[in-house]
C-alpha cells in the first residue's frame, strides 16, 4: 500500500510547516539552557552555570556578591525563572530578580527576595519603574519555604499590563496608566537580570539584623527559566514567539489580562500576604498619592 503523491507531499509539507515552527519557537522561547540564554557577569568565579545548562547557582562571600545577565534583550513577554532562595540564615542578603533597561531613564520590573534569620520569612518585594522613576514598592510574604524548593517566579509584561506571579498565582497587578498621565514600559527594551549581595544595611528588619558570615558563601540556584516573549534582534527587530497571538479561546500572552478566577486569587494573596502596599501608605506622600493609586492599582 503507497502513499499517492498527493498524500505524501501533504505529509511532507505538514512535516515543513512543524519544523519550521518549531525552529522559530527556538529562538524566540528557548526553554532553559543558561549557557545559552544568560552570561555570568560578575563574581569572579562566584557565579556558576552547572548540569549542562540546566542549572545557575549564585553566590555571595565577604568579598563579593554575584550576578548574571540574559543574552536577548525582550520587548514584552511572559517569563518565568525557578529559584531556590538561599537557606538557613540569609539575614541581610538579597537575592534580586529583574527585567530593566539601560540609562536614567529606564524601565525596570523587579523581584528582591530579603533574606531572614533562620525560620523567619522572607520578604518578597516588588517595583516597577517608568522612564526612571519607581517608588512603587509592594512587598509580601510567601505561603511556602521558598529555601526548601524551586519555585516558579513570572513577569508577564505586555503593553496593557504587568502582572508578577509566584507558583502560577498572580501576586501584583500594574495596569498601563498612561491614559491618566503615568508613563508605562512599552518602548525600552530589557534584559533579565540576577544577583547576589550583601545588603544588610536595609534588607533584614530594616537592617537591624546583619549578615553573619560565619554562613558563607551563600547560595541560590535558578533552573527551567522559559521566556515567551518578542526578543531585539541586534538590527533593532523584534520577533515574537508564537504563544503571543493566539488563534484559540485563550488569547496569546500579548494579550493577556486575569479572568475573574486570577483575580480572585490574586486578591486572596494581597489580603494575607501583603505586607507593603505604596497606594496604601498615605504618610509617604502627604502631596497626593501618586494617580495609578486612585484606579486600578489600588487593591
Ligand atoms: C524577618 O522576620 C521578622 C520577624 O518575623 C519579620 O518582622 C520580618 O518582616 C522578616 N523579613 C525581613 C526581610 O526582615
Amino acid at each position: 500500500m503507497a502513499f499517492s503523491s498527493s498524500t505524501t507531499s501533504i505529509v511532507s509539507l505538514l512535516f515543513l510547516c512543524l519544523s519550521l515552527v518549531v525552529s522559530t519557537s527556538l529562538v524566540v522561547s528557548a526553554a532553559g539552557n543558561f549557557y545559552q540564554d544568560f552570561d555570568i557577569t560578575w563574581g569572579d568565579g562566584r557565579g556558576k552555570i552547572l548540569n549542562n545548562g540546566q542549572l545557575l547557582t549564585l553566590s555571595l562571600d565577604k568579598a563579593s556578591g554575584s550576578g548574571f545577565q540574559s543574552k536577548n534583550e525582550y520587548l514584552f513577554g511572559k517569563i518565568d525563572m525557578q529559584l531556590k532562595l538561599v537557606p538557613g540564615n540569609s539575614a541581610g542578603t538579597v537575592t534580586a530578580y529583574y527585567l530593566s533597561s539601560l540609562g536614567p531613564t529606564h524601565d525596570e520590573i523587579d523581584f528582591e527576595f530579603l533574606g531572614n534569620l533562620s525560620g523567619d520569612p522572607y520578604i518578597l518585594h516588588t517595583n516597577v519603574f517608568s522612564q526612571g522613576k519607581g517608588n512603587r514598592e509592594q512587598q509580601f510574604y510567601l505561603w511556602f519555604d521558598p529555601t526548601a524548593d524551586f519555585h516558579t517566579y513570572s513577569i508577564l509584561w505586555n503593553p496593557q499590563r504587568i502582572i508578577f506571579s509566584v507558583d502560577g498565582t498572580p501576586i501584583r497587578e500594574f495596569k498601563n496608566s498612561e491614559s491618566i498621565g503615568v508613563p508605562y514600559p512599552k518602548n525600552q527594551p530589557m534584559r533579565i537580570y540576577s544577583s547576589l549581595w550583601n545588603a544588610d544595611d536595609w534588607a533584614t528588619r530594616g537592617g537591624l539584623i546583619k549578615t553573619d558570615w560565619s554562613h558563607a558563601p551563600f547560595t541560590a540556584s535558578y533552573q527551567n527559566f522559559n521566556a515567551d516573549a518578542c526578543v531585539r534582534s541586534s538590527s533593532g527587530a523584534s520577533s515574537c514567539s508564537s504563544s503571543a497571538q493566539s488563534t484559540t479561546t485563550n488569547s496569546g500572552w500579548l494579550n493577556q489580562e486575569l479572568d475573574s478566577t486570577n483575580q480572585e486569587r490574586m486578591k486572596w494573596v494581597q489580603k494575607n500576604y501583603m505586607i507593603y502596599n505604596y497606594c496604601a501608605d498615605t504618610k509617604r506622600f502627604p502631596q497626593g498619592m501618586p494617580p495609578e493609586c486612585a484606579t486600578t492599582n489600588l487593591s
